[in-house]
This record gives C-alpha cells, structure tokens and sequence, in this order.
C-alpha cells in the first residue's frame, strides 16, 4: 500500500526553504533550564524563570537580528513566555522574519549494554507534544544526540542514535515542523581528524539508512552536524582550510542534494573559529545551504557583556549582532577577521 505522506508536505518544503535563505543561520538559544543555570551561573546569576526570561528577552529582542537570523531554536519554557512588556516571543520572532523552532528531545540517559555511552530521549508522546508547538506557533524543531569516539562508538549506540533521530524526523513532519536532524558527535578525545571523518561517516550513513525507512522527506529537514575536525586533546590543531577539507569531504559522501540545508553547531569552538570554519566551507559552490545553528559561538560574548544589568541590554545586543553578521558574511563565503 502506498504510505500516507505529511499534510504539511508543501508547508515543510517552504519552511526549511526560508531557513536555509543566504546569509542567515539559526540562533539556537534551547539550552535547557540545567544549561541555562550554568550559562547564568558563569555571570553570577541564580538560574530563575526571571533570569532566563531575561535574558532570552535581549537576545530575542535585538533590533535588526532578522537580516542575519532566518530561525531561532526555543526550550520550551521560552516558546510560551512574552517580553516583560506582554509580546510573546514568537509574535517578535515572526516581526524579524523569523522562524520559531523548539527543542523537542528529553534529553540523554545511559544506554545499558553500550561501552558507557548514552541514548536520547523523547518519543514518547512526540507527536501531540509537536502538535501542540505547532499550535504555539513553532515550525521547526531539533532533536539532539550524542555520539562519543572515545567510547567506542559502540554499533549499538550509533543504530540507537540514528534510529532515534529517524523517529522523531518522522512525528515532526506529521505535525507540520521540520526536524532539524542532529547526532552530535562530540569533540572529546585526542583522536585524529582521520578517525573523526570514519566515524562521521558512519554515522551518517546510518541516520540517511533510517531517515529513508520512517519515509522521511529529505526536502523537509535540516541537519545539524558537527565539523569533522581532530579530538580536542589531539596533539595538533586543524586550520579551518583543513577543517572545511575534511567536513565536505563527509557530507558530500553522504548527504543528498535534496537536503536544503547543513546548520553546523559550534561544539565548544571558540567565536571567531566557528565563524572561519564556516567561512572555509563556503570558498566554492556547495549542493545545499551551508551555514550556522550556532549556540555558545553566538552567546559567549553577549553573556560576558550583559552580566545581568538592565544598562548592559544595549551593548549586549551589539555583540549578538556583531557575530550574528560574522556568520552571516562566513555563510556567504566573504568573512575576514
Ligand atoms: P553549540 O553551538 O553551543 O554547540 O550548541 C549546539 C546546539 O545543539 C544547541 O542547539
């Protein structure tokens, strides 16, 4: 029998489409509420509903942030608050031109029988939680998990990974959110670039095997995925030719064309090297939008600047521009530092 594809079909299309628009990226601000008390934590802030709401108000509020933001990523905490003057938040997103997203997964647990490593939760109840995002106005979504080189990785957790991603890409575009497919494959480790690329590669395999088996339409998502870059601990630092060398050398391997977009995340880089790394990637025409999801590489100097006093908000919203426009340039290939 044939399978029933997505009422959302044309909507997801259009969706993923005005995200992957040039010269704009996603800002993710989804830290959950644990994340967010660390981020606070570094500032001297308690981690309270005021402070997060605070502080999601400035970065959400920055004049001007729509010529270089095409989406943001909310917890969902911050999917149903307003500014402080009663806008809710996705009212002056959708001002900006742009699109509301909410994290969706529960997070990660231990996976029993792997080498150590972990699985993400989430599934269950996915789809009229979806539906009720879509409902609050949100029309994409993420789901991310975790991959270890150090730990193996075992098969067990890369099948579990890529199946669960599939999964969930699969409940999003049943409710009309496109699902930002994210198997982040963590930095940790002193392995070579070579040895992050082989992993990479298997991964991805994986995620498109099971992505194609839940019917998935690749038109109606975006990916989310780390650079291929060497262990944090590896004797030596890749430049970001080397880097972007390497990181299209896998997608190009194993991404269709019919992905519009590659929404990097940072993954610890630094500001300015995420911003090169992404600029590298854009000397020459690639398939699909390549461009940033990133959250601690748009937030580090924003935080440090506002320090949680009302007079701070202004400059603090500069920096958020600043490496906003960055990116922006890095997605077209033009950044210099
Ligand atoms: P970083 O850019 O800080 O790695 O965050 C990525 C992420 O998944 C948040 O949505």
């Amino acid at each position: 029998l044939p399978i029933r594809a997505s009422s959302y079909q044309h909507e997801l299309v259009q969706t993923a489409k005005s995200i992957a628009t040039p010269g704009r990226g996603i800002l993710a601000i989804d830290e959950s509420n644990a994340t967010c008390g660390k981020r606070l934590a570094s500032i001297g802030l308690d981690n309270t509903e005021v402070n997060r709401q605070a502080y999601r108000q400035l970065l959400l509020t920055t004049p001007g942030l729509g010529e270089y933001i095409s989406g943001a990523i909310l917890f969902e905490e911050t999917l149903y608050q307003s500014t402080t003057d009663g806008k809710k938040f996705v009212d002056c997103l959708r001002d900006q031109n742009i699109v509301p997203g909410i994290k969706v997964d529960k997070g990660l647990v231990p996976l029993p029988g792997s080498n150590n490593e972990s699985w993400c939760q989430g599934l269950d109840g996915l789809a009229s939680r979806s539906a009720e995002y879509y409902k609050q106005g949100a029309r994409f979504a993420k789901w991310r998990t975790v991959v270890s080189i150090p730990c193996g990785p075992s098969a067990l957790a890369v099948k579990e990974a890529a199946w669960g991603l599939a999964r969930y890409a699969a409940i999003s575009q049943d409710n009309g959110l496109v699902p930002i497919v994210e198997p982040e494959i963590l930095l940790d480790g002193d392995h070579s670039i070579e040895r992050t690329l082989e992993v990479a590669e298997k991964v991805w395999s994986e995620v498109f095997f099971y992505l194609a088996e839940n019917n998935v339409m690749f038109e109606g998502i975006l990916l989310k995925p780390s650079m291929v870059t060497p262990g944090a601990e590896h004797k030596e630092k890749a430049s970001p030719e080397t880097i972007a060398k390497y990181t299209l050398t896998l997608l190009r391997r194993r991404v269709p064309p019919a992905v519009p977009g590659i929404m990097f995340l940072s993954g610890g880089q630094s500001e300015v090297e995420a911003t090169l790394n992404l600029n590298a990637m854009n000397q020459s025409p690639n398939p699909w939008h390549v461009s940033f999801s990133y959250a601690r590489a748009l937030q580090n100097t924003v935080l440090k600047t506002w320090k949680g006093h009302p007079e701070n908000v202004e400059a603090a919203q500069k920096s958020l521009l600043v490496r906003a426009k960055a990116n922006s340039l890095a997605q077209l290939g033009r950044y210099s530092a």
